[in-house]
């Protein structure tokens, strides 16, 4: 039985906590992707087609977990992926997750669609700090958020480039589930006996989404589904070139989420990326795409000496992290990594999640017989 924090031992149990938490509506926009789901499903079974090998007797008592990744030295080989909507989830929302990321010394992620604003995100935490770019057709907007990233001193942009239209979220649909949350007969219900939730969102501050709310309605006041709003208010002419000059207008790091192709991630190189994520949005867009685990190796070996590639999503374990390590991953991250975590407890059950990949990590590493994520090479992998 799951009913607090400390029953929580693994990702499984933070969702399962979560899901008593939270409205259902809610729950199931966090656990919910595209059409039947099968690509969700696969990003993290794909870590099962690949099996450990490790090595022994190498008298390791100490394990270095540091990596570098778009030039930041991180504690820990993960990241908290940028996602949005957090205060819906919990009343701390992306404040939360931000302090737990600086407590583990790794970066932390937030998004266009994010609950707080990029310079109290930039002001609260001294670790490194990435803004998730979704580009609107409001160009005013687009600039104004780039504007605002530089001089928050964030220290890297990811332009997210797998959204130009939204993903059919059946179970969004089913639920109802619209930001800010519609009141309808069925989502009062879920909301009545969740009242410690619905009381947090009532009574506390106003739902926003900060970096939006002064050029657009839709999200903050209007109520849309994540999937119409990227349908009509994202730029679906974006391409290489606009790309590009996003990136030239930025000058600093810069990655693209939602690489899953070898000659994407080339382009990517060629527009001066200097890290792509691989990812296909936690299964949210495109249902029937490959798993990020099982499109790495190709992609690794396509750009990996070029610029930093982040294998995204799919990730609950340790040995999956210690498994895109050692194909060539810089770094691994990840939503629902930490989004149960969040809203089955706020920055306390952020910190357990982390705290309990990063013991799996060091247990994992010792088992394996590795010092160092350097150590961590494709030797040490067979696939069935
Ligand atoms: C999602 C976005 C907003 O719901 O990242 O997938």
């Amino acid at each position: 039985m799951v009913s607090a924090l400390k029953d929580c031992h693994n990702i499984a149990d933070f969702r399962l906590l979560a899901k008593r938490r939270l409205p259902g509506p809610i729950f199931h926009y966090i656990d919910g992707a595209a059409d039947d789901e099968a690509t969700y499903r696969r990003n993290t079974e794909a870590f099962e087609a690949c099996d450990l090998v490790p090595h022994v007797l190498q008298g390791i008592e100490e394990v270095d977990l540091s990596t570098t990744v778009m030039g930041q030295k991180i504690a820990l080989p993960f990241f908290l992926s940028p996602t949005a909507l957090q205060r819906l989830f919990h009343h701390e929302g992306e404040r939360a997750v931000a302090r737990a990321a600086e407590k583990f010394g790794t970066l932390f992620g937030i998004s266009s669609l994010g609950t707080v604003s990029i310079e109290e995100i930039g002001s609260a935490i001294s670790t490194p700090k990435i803004f998730q770019l979704y580009v609107h057709k409001d160009k005013g907007l687009n600039a104004q958020m780039i504007a605002r990233c530089k001089a928050a001193k964030f220290d890297a942009i990811a332009l997210t480039v797998d959204t130009a239209v939204g993903g059919n979220r059946e179970r969004d649909l089913r639920t109802g589930f619209t930001s800010p949350p519609r009141l309808t007969p069925s989502s009062a219900f879920s909301f009545a006996v969740h009242p410690s939730w619905a009381l947090n969102y009532l009574l506390r501050e106003k739902f926003e989404l900060s970096q939006l709310k002064d050029y657009v309605k839709e999200g903050s006041n209007i109520a849309v589904t994540v999937s119409d709003y990227f349908s009509t208010m994202l730029d679906q002419t974006l391409d290489w070139k606009e790309a590009e000059a996003i990136r030239r207008d930025w000058g600093g790091h810069f990655c693209l989420k939602g690489i899953m192709s070898p000659d994407d991630a080339r382009r990517a190189v060629d527009i001066g990326a200097t890290a792509v994520m691989v990812s296909n949005h936690g299964g949210r867009q495109l249902d029937g795409s490959r798993a990020p685990f099982d499109q790495l190796a190709e992609i690794v070996d396509a750009v990996g000496d070029k610029l930093d590639v982040i294998c995204d999503g799919g990730i609950r374990r340790g040995t999956h992290m210690l498994k895109a390590l050692s194909v060539g991953a810089k770094a691994c991250s990840g939503g629902r990594l930490y989004l149960y975590a969040l809203a089955a407890a706020g920055q306390a059950g952020v910190e357990r999640a982390m705290a309990l990949l990063k013991a799996e990590l060091v247990r994992d590493m010792k088992l394996m017989g590795a010092r160092k994520i350097s150590d961590l090479t494709r030797k040490n992998l067979r696939w069935r």
